[in-house]
Parts: structure tokens; sequence; C-alpha cells
């Protein structure tokens, strides 16, 4: 007996403008199933994701809820019809609390306005079952990623859905908070609910999924069932190619001191060090990386050396010239480059193109401008090299980077650091939400830079992307370094003790 699909996606097609984003796409979600959905950057994921939750309308085909076509004009007609998503960049309000954003949309009442209280309620009692923690009355904004992630669960799950969509859930969470948000999937769909995952973990695809449905290019290209399936042979599908991932050796040998960093303190905006005395150097032709579970001092590292965030105390020494007390400016000037974790916030420019992404901080130099006037061929010539250098697509200059895939927002942004001349660059998450074979490409770019001279800091979550660039891993625990080993000789498995505090006295 074949048990008919709560949701179904059946020959849908999508285009916007030449861009053929989901041609002819069919899948189905049943109960009590998890769907992985998989494929490179701009393969049409969040497009037939989106089409599924209302933001999109399909060109042609059909939506089938429970095996009666529907149409979803928005949002709440997808609320509506029992489905939840969770998107792929968060679409919370920072002003609203937990609570409010849960309920947004289906605000509970009382007298005509809406009843906070039991907003609250409703919000506490969700995350206790889920087992998400969260405080319902905490504002949004001031939220850690890994945390807002769960309030968009808890939104998706708000009014019952019984199918849920999400849009690369995992791509902003911790090893650890993975690993809960796996276990809160395997509950929802033991509760009879259907889920689609869109990753590009392919680990975690085969860790949860039931089974797997492959997009390249708009187009279904596989559909397997996990069980009879491995990463690797996933990956050959998505890309069309064999992928390689694995640590190199090298032939050049690191050179003089770019970066120092001597007893750096850098405290939060409430006063405690989040880096309390953190001493390391990076050579020319050197990658130096950084371990840690998320929220150990990394990002205020980071902040500290770029110049976002100025130190308490402790010295950085840039080529040899002290800039602890330089601005952003000053410190690219000296030849720091840096490419931020959040890229939509920091990094780029969406609603600007992406040639003039492709200048923004090195704008007021050659070859973006001369004698202070911006050149437009000089621009054009530096966005055309980039996108062909790191494959992105669409390869149009001329579209803003709201248009195109994080993935391929992710390449203009290390595209354009690694290419703006730098004697020291600083990567946050760099293959943060990019596709197997992007990450391959990105991880050539780094080490083809470090052997061109460039001294690297590299600060990662994927334990294996260390392993395979870096020359020397330090672990960052409560903001000291409380582990340092050579990186050839290092594995997840080693790392894990001293990234938990193993070995460290209280
Ligand atoms: N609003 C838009 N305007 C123009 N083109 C768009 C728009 N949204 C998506 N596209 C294009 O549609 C294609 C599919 O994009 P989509 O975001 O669905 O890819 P994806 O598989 O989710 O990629 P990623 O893994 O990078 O998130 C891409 O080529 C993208 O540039
Ligand atoms: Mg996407």
């Amino acid at each position: 007996m074949t048990v008919t699909p709560l949701l179904e996606a059946v020959e849908l097609s999508r285009a916007y403008g030449a861009c053929v984003a989901n041609e002819r796409v069919s899948l189905a979600l049943r109960a009590g199933r998890i769907h992985a959905l998989v494929g490179e950057n701009g393969a049409g994921k969040s497009t037939l994701c989106r089409m599924l939750f209302g933001l999109v309308r399909p060109d042609a085909g059909r939506i089938l809820v429970d095996g009666r076509a529907v149409t979803l004009r928005s949002p709440r007609d997808a609320m509506a019809a029992g489905l939840g998503m969770v998107h792929q960049h968060f679409m919370l309000v920072d002003e609203l609390t937990v609570a409010q954003n849960v309920v947004l949309g289906r605000e509970p009442r009382r007298g005509g306005r809406m009843d906070l209280a039991r907003a609250e309620a409703e919000t506490a009692e969700l995350a206790a079952r889920f087992g998400l923690a969260v405080d319902p009355r905490a504002p949004v904004g001031g939220l850690a990623v890994g945390v807002q992630q769960r309030v968009e669960i808890l939104k998706a799950l708000h009014g019952g859905a019984r199918v849920l969509l999400l849009d690369e859930p995992t791509a902003v969470l911790t090893a650890q908070e993975v690993d809960a948000l796996l276990a809160v999937l395997r509950r929802l769909r033991d509760e009879g609910r259907a889920i689609l995952v869109v990753t590009h973990k392919l680990p975690e695809v085969m860790a949860v999924s039931d089974e797997v449905t492959v997009l390249r290019q708009g187009r279904v290209v596989g559909r397997l069932d996990t069980a009879a399936t491995s990463a690797v042979a996933l990956s050959e599908l998505m890309v069309g190619r064999h992928v390689d991932l694995s640590r190199r050796p090298r032939t050049t040998t690191p050179a003089e001191e770019r970066l120092r960093v001597e007893d750096l303190v850098v405290r939060g905006p409430d006063g405690r060090a989040r880096v309390n005395g953190v001493s390391l150097s990076v050579r020319a032709g050197e990658v130096v990386g950084i371990a840690g579970v998320e929220g150990n001092g990394q990002a205020e590292l980071v902040e500290g050396l770029c110049g976002a965030r100025s130190p308490a105390s402790g010295r950085v020494v840039l080529c040899g010239q002290d800039v602890s007390r330089a601005s952003v400016r000053r410190r690219r000037d000296a030849g720091l480059c840096h490419v931020p974790e959040d890229r939509l916030a920091q990094g780029l420019v969406p609603a600007m193109a992406v040639a003039d992404n492709a200048v923004l901080g090195v704008h007021h130099r050659a070859p973006a401008s001369r004698g202070g006037v911006l050149r437009r061929a000089g621009i054009a010539a530096a966005a055309q090299a980039l996108v062909r250098a790191y494959d992105v697509r669409p390869a149009d200059p001329a579209l803003p980077v709201a248009a195109l895939s994080g993935g391929n927002q992710q390449k203009v942004l290390v595209g354009r650091e690694l290419s703006a001349g730098p004697r020291v660059v600083i990567l946050a998450q760099p293959t943060r939400g990019v596709d197997v074979g992007a990450m391959e490409r990105i991880h050539a770019a780094i080490l083809a830079a470090r052997d061109a001279g460039l001294a690297i800091l590299l600060v990662s979550a994927e334990l294996t992307e260390l392993l395979a660039l870096s020359d020397v891993i330090h672990v960052l625990y409560r903001g000291r370094i409380v582990h340092t080993v050579d990186a050839a000789a290092a594995t997840v498995e080693s790392l894990g003790p001293p990234m938990l505090g193993a070995g460290v006295a209280a």
C-alpha cells in the first residue's frame, strides 16, 4: 500500500530571468521520514523550499498537500496547510523577544491585543517539549546564532506544523548543537512528521536522513535511499566529478613573521575578558588554525585583530608595525585582510552589485580608482577576474549579491579578500555554506595564497578543514590557548578533549 505523501512537489519549475532555478522538480515528503535535499551552490534547493512555503510562486507545476492540489500565495497559506519552515538566512525580528518572534503571525490574543504572557508560556512549553533551551523574554537581536536557530525552529513548530522544511539549519551550528538538532529531527520524525532538510554536510545526510534527492542546475539528478548510498557517491552526483578535500603534503617553508600577537586581552560588551592573554605568531607562507567550541573567544579574537574592537591590553604587530590601536581601515592599508563569519551583515552589501562588492574596502586603490576617482572599467575587470577564478554562478557581475545563492556569496567574499593583495589574512569560517566542490576550490585558493607567501590565520568550526589546511593548530578555550599542535600529527579525536577544556585547571 502506498501512503499519500503529506507534501508533494509535482514538476515544479521556476526561472529568474534567464536563470532556470528549478526545472520540473518532483519530490514527495512522507510522514515519519526525513528527506535530505543536496546539491551544489545555486542548484535550486532554497528556491524549491521557498515555493513549497509560499514565498515564491512556481512558473509551472503543482503542489499537493495530502494529495490535494493547493495554491500557496504566502507563508500564511503554507502555515495554514500545516507547513513550517526554517530559513537559510534567519527571518527573525531582532527588536522582538524570543516569544514574540515564535508566535509572529499567529499571536494569541486577549481583548484585541496580543497576549504576551500566553505567548511566553506557549514558547516555554514548546521549548521544553523539544529540548530547545531558550529564554522566551530575551530580545532576539542579542542572541548567539545557535540560539537564534532554535528560535527559528520553535517558530516553525508553533502552530503544529506536520511538515517541516529546513534550509541549511546546521550551517551556523557547533558540532554539539548539530547533534542536538539531529536528535530533535529524529524525534519529530518519530512523531510522524515529514521533514525536508537541506544541507551541504554529507555526513549529516548519512546520519539522519531516510532518503536523498540530489539537484544539479535546477534538475533532479538522483533520488536514493540513504542506506544504499555513501557520502562519496553523493558528492560525485552533486558536482559531477570526484572531490578531494584531504590534506596535501607541502613544498614550501614558512618565512618571516608577519603577524605577532602578544598577551592580547579583548573584553566583551559586559566588560568580561573574552580573549584572555592570547599570544601567537603567523609567518609568511603559513596557515595557523584556531580550533574551539564556538563562543570561546574566537569572534572577539578576530575583532581584536582586525580592529573592529579595541584590545584592553596586549599588542598586535603587523609586519613589524604596532597596530594595536589602529582603525580597521589603517590595518587594511597595512596589508591585513579579513573574511568575517557573518557575510551578509559584515562582509557584503546584499543590495549592491557583485562588481561593487568585489572592490568594497579596496575601492580607494587601483584598479578600482585612480587619483581618488572610481574607475568603472577597473572595477568591472576586477569583478570579471574574481567571478572567473572562483566560478561564481551566475557569472554576471551586474547582479546584486542578494540574487546569488548563499555559497556563491561566500565565493565573492573570499575571492575579494584573497585578491586584495594582503600580507596577512584572517579567515573566519571561510567555507560556511559552500558546497563540496566550491569548498575544494576555496581550499585550493587558500593553499595557493599560502604558497605565494601569504600569512593566514584560519578560524573554523570544521575540524576537518583546520586539519586539511593548517600548519599549526591552537585550541582556544575560555579565551586562552590551552593546546597547540602540529596539524600534520593531529586528528579530530585528539582535538576534542582540549576543546572541551580537558586538562585545564578551572
Ligand atoms: N531573487 C532572485 N533573483 C535572481 N536570481 C535568483 C534569485 N533567487 C535565486 N536566484 C538564482 O536561482 C538559482 C538557484 O538559487 P538557490 O538559492 O535556490 O540555490 P541553492 O541551491 O539554495 O544554493 P546554496 O547552496 O548556495 O544556498 C541561483 O542561480 C540563484 O542565483
Ligand atoms: Mg540555499
